[in-house]
């Protein structure tokens, strides 16, 4: 990798964290602890599920990107990942980073909930490596940017916004390719040698020796 690559892909990281911080971490703060950690997961895993580290960097653009639509700056339909997406686009933010963040956990099936499909399609999908690593990501930190299994997360999702509620009914259809992304990324961590984050994302926290 040259110097100069390396660090353009830096100073990208960088500003990408500055921006999310000066939009969530007053007015948001438990979404910005959330939104650290699935970054923080995303500087984990990325050398692993993208293939190359310009595609990294993008994997963890998105993770500190992907709640931005919650903030009060971004907010236009009430939809975080759409309302997310058209934000950072009118910032000048990378396409394939607003694309993931438009689409990031299945945002397609909560789009369907709110009936706002169509205004999704605005923005492709983004490449399956790097969409599956974004919801490995998100679905494996708590609300509050701690690691948790998926089912964990899953169920805390449930519980908090219940089972008929736009969200609650989004993520009951979601949850078959949220479970498929996160084993499809704890199988690419068990081939890399992360044992104990591929068990933790599966069943909470690792045991003293993971099985093989
Ligand atoms: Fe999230």
């Amino acid at each position: 990798m040259s110097n100069t690559g390396h660090e353009r892909r830096t100073r990208e990281r960088v500003e990408a964290w500055t921006l999310a911080c000066s939009i969530l971490a007053e007015d948001l703060p438990r979404r910005w602890a959330h939104s650290q950690g699935v970054g923080d997961r995303a500087l984990e895993v990325g050398p692993v599920v993208a293939s190359t580290s310009a595609d990294a960097t993008l994997l963890i653009q998105a993770a500190i990107f992907h709640d931005i639509g919650y903030s009060e700056t971004a907010m236009e339909t009430g939809f975080h990942a759409l309302d997310g997406a058209r934000y950072l686009r009118s910032l000048g933010v990378e396409d394939q980073v607003v694309n993931l963040v438009a689409h990031h956990s299945c945002a397609a099936l909560e789009a369907q909930e709110r009936g706002l499909d169509k205004a999704l399609l605005e923005f492709p999908s983004g490449p399956p490596a790097l969409t599956d690593g974004l919801i490995f990501c998100d679905m494996t930190v708590s609300p509050d940017g701690l690691p948790v299994s998926v089912d964990d997360r899953i169920s805390e999702i449930l519980t908090r916004y219940g089972p008929d509620s736009v969200v609650g009914r989004f993520i009951a259809r979601a949850e078959p390719e949220l479970q498929a992304a996160v084993h499809r990324v704890a199988l690419q961590l068990r081939h890399a040698g992360m044992e104990a984050l591929a068990f933790a994302s599966l069943r909470g926290d690792a045991p003293a020796s993971p099985p093989t």
